[in-house]
């Protein structure tokens, strides 16, 4: 079976348990990285052409707008052919309750017909939040899975979790 992971991931400042801080490697790019290294899935990041602000409060204020007007902002890179795949996680933080709006500029170009879709979030309390719902209306005609929420604090420490997971649903 061959796998693929979709997922948004932002470095810059974020909010870990109370602090702020600066990272070079988003929390979700941790643990996309993690099924690639469990499953040998390739790894495709839907990046912003225009990022969000590195600072924290900005990128909030970015980020809810962009939701609450629906917009599917451009972004830097796409990809079209996903027909290769049997597999594909989609994952990524959790913003204002679902995912970021870059993460549906690119599902609303892909075809998900007969695929299996492995939901995974980080979040800091909301869970899956509506992920899996918001997938499934890009996705009408696949499998989709039980997901995974990681705490974004703890992604250093998921990866047993991850292979759990992968080991349950796949
Ligand atoms: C714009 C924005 C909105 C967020 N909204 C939520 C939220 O609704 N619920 C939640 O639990 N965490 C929320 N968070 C926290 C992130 O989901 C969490 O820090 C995540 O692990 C970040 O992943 P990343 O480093 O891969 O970007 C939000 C963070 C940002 C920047």
């Amino acid at each position: 079976m061959k796998s693929l992971v979709i997922y948004f991931s932002r470095i810059d400042e974020n909010y870990f348990g109370g602090a702020m801080r600066y990272i070079t490697k988003g929390n979700t790019e941790v643990v996309a990285e993690e099924i690639r290294d469990i499953t040998g899935a390739d790894l495709f990041k839907v990046e912003r052409k225009i990022d969000y602000a590195k600072d924290y409060r900005t990128c909030i204020e970015e980020a809810k707008i962009e939701q609450r007007n629906g917009e599917l902002p451009e972004l830097k890179n796409y990809l079209d052919d996903i027909s290769n795949y049997d597999v594909i996680f989609i994952g990524g933080p959790i913003y204002w309750g679902t995912l970021p709006q870059p993460m549906f500029t690119l599902l609303s170009r892909l075809n998900f017909d007969g695929k299996v879709i492995m939901p995974f979030s980080t979040h800091e309390g909301s869970g899956l939040a509506s992920i899996v719902r918001d997938i499934k209306k890009y996705a009408p005609n696949a499998t989709i899975k039980s997901g995974l929420a990681i705490v974004g604090s703890n992604v250093y420490q998921s990866k047993d979790k991850v292979e759990k997971w992968i080991k349950e649903n796949l």
